[in-house]
């Protein structure tokens, strides 16, 4: 069983940046785990530290149940692909993808059957003897992965690897890539800062900030219910709506915000609280006709066109709330409209810490 453990573990570069800073997290055999943060929040550098290639200052790193944290890299059964592929120019794809079997002086017919079956999983049949220079950038990302794959690692650990593509070939290869974990069922841990690609490919997501975890679960526990403005800020393509209110009655109740109220099972949140309430624009709707219920009043801005869908940005006095409708449904701006949410997907973060306020209750099944 090759999962990935990790307890207190802490990544101190020499100019004293704590990098990754006293993280526990446990990674399960074949799982597909994506690691999501800003940029410079220390996701490289845990990577890194799980390969070996840098050193933890604090902290223990566990592969497979082994203590792995002072076993130098090329022992540890990890195979990582880099953000830029690092494929040696020099070499043809079959003496790329084998490149880690003859360091291991594994012998060459061996090595030959090992990339073209390789090879022909990855789709790469036919051009063993180019260059990487002769490749796309999609060929080269699967070369790359190939070279990890053919290493027989426990563990794949990905940095970033689609980062290359264009957004069509990206998409394409992120469908194969989820495929190919599926089929190998390797432990893999991948770093994206999209997190399109995050929700679509994971079984479970990190969301790193400033070394640390602020949240983790299923994409959909993540997207649907973030613990905290951190994360309700950070995750879903269109930003949830985060909006200074107050409680206005406590038990199954409501939040009054700027340009109304909202329904909101406040549970234990006392009358009169002030917190920043979040609602994705996703959940929100646009009811024509009488409301008897909390509701929201404004005036249409903008809408933008998403595809299928429209963002409308609604001036709520003077508070812009963005909200989705199906694209044939869009107002024009200056329409006056009315907005509602179901109380389960109103959620309360307490307005100074940002946490959301844990006495409501779940309203979530994973
Ligand atoms: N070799 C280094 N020496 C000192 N500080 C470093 C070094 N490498 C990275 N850092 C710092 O450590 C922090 C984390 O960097 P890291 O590369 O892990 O971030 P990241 O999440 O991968 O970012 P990105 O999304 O931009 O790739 C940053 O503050 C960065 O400046
Ligand atoms: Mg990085």
């Amino acid at each position: 069983m090759a999962g990935i453990d990790i307890e207190g573990l802490a990544t101190v570069y020499p100019n004293g940046v704590r990098a990754v800073d006293g993280l526990d997290l446990h990674v399960a055999d074949g799982e597909f785990f994506a690691l999501l943060g800003p940029s410079g929040c220390g996701k490289t550098t845990l990577l890194r530290t799980i390969a070996g290639l840098e050193a933890a200052s604090e902290g223990t790193v566990r592969i497979d149940s082994a203590d792995v944290t002072r076993v130098e890299p090329g022992k540890r059964g990890v195979a990582m692909v880099f953000q830029d592929y690092a494929l040696f120019p020099h070499m043809n794809v079959s003496e790329n993808i084998t490149y880690p079997l003859k360091v291991r002086r594994v012998a060459a017919a061996t090595r030959a059957d090992v990339a073209s079956r390789t090879a022909g999983e990855l789709s790469l049949q036919g051009l063993l003897e180019r260059k990487p220079a002769q490749l796309s950038g999609g060929q080269q990302q699967r070369v790359a992965l190939a070279r990890a794959i053919a290493s027989e690692g426990k563990v794949l650990l990905l940095d970033e690897p689609l980062s290359n593509l264009d957004a069509r070939l990206r998409l394409e290869a992120r469908t194969f890539l989820k495929k190919l974990q599926r089929d190998l069922g390797i432990t893999t841990v991948f770093v994206t800062h999209d997190q399109a690609e995050a929700l679509a490919l994971a079984d479970r997501i990190a969301v790193m900030d400033s070394g640390k975890l602020r949240q983790l679960g299923s994409p959909r526990e993540v997207f649907a219910r973030p613990v905290n403005t951190f994360v309700a800020n950070f995750i879903g393509s269109t930003p949830m709506n985060l909006l200074p209110g107050t409680v206005t009655t406590s038990g199954t109740g409501a939040v009054s915000v700027a340009g109304g109220s909202l329904p909101a099972t406040t549970g234990s949140v006392p009358a009169d609280a002030e917190v920043t309430v979040g609602i994705r624009p996703e959940y929100l709707t646009v009811v024509s006709g009488d409301v008897t219920g909390p509701a929201l009043r404004g005036v249409v801005v903008v809408a933008e066109n998403l595809g299928t869908q429209s963002l409308v940005t609604v001036d709520c006095d003077g508070t812009l709330v963005g909200v989705t409708v199906p694209e044939e449904a869009e107002p024009t701006p200056g329409t006056a409209v009315v907005l509602t949410a179901p109380a389960s997907r109103v959620l309360l973060y307490d307005r100074n810490s940002g946490e959301l306020l844990a006495r409501q209750p779940a309203t979530v099944a994973s």
